[in-house]
């Protein structure tokens, strides 16, 4: 385990501003520092990528395949939406673990469903921000 893309989706470019009691007070750049110290302790390197568009996202997923040896998603609320993105990721053979930084499971029904978990190797969601460093732990292992 070298190197891990981190894909965070739509409106996680407000974390900080946006819904603060759900999603927590820090911001994209803090959080993506905090993995990228945290990678680094592992001897890893992280490359991050925010987009609030579903191709944007398809297209960095397909041009890092061959570069990343994990990858890390939080597909904000394309995880209740996309095929798509589901289908890039059965193009990868790295493992993949999927982000939520709220518990899905205890909010609004349509949140219940994910079509990424399915085809991702790990989830964690509910646990803010930590669960971007244990992910890290995760694929370092
Ligand atoms: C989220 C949960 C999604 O349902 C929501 O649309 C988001 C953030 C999370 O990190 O908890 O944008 O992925």
């Amino acid at each position: 385990m070298k190197n891990i893309l981190v894909v965070h989706g739509p409106n996680l470019n407000l974390l900080g501003e946006r819904e603060p009691e759900l999603y927590g007070s820090e911001t994209l750049d803090e959080i993506n520092k905090n993995i990228a110290d945290h990678a680094n302790k592992h001897g890893i390197e992280c490359r991050f990528f925010q987009s609030n568009h579903e191709g944007a996202i398809i297209d960095t997923i397909q041009d890092n395949r061959k570069w990343m040896d994990g990858l890390i998603i939080n597909p904000g609320a394309y995880t209740h939406s996309s095929a798509a993105i589901r289908d890039t990721l059965l193009i990868l053979s790295c493992p993949i673990i999927e982000v939520h930084l709220s518990n899905i499971h205890s909010r609004e029904k349509f949140r219940r469903h994910s079509y990424i978990s399915p085809v991702a190797t790990g989830v964690i969601c509910g646990l803010g921000a930590k669960g971007y460093i244990l992910a890290v732990d995760a694929l370092a292992l």
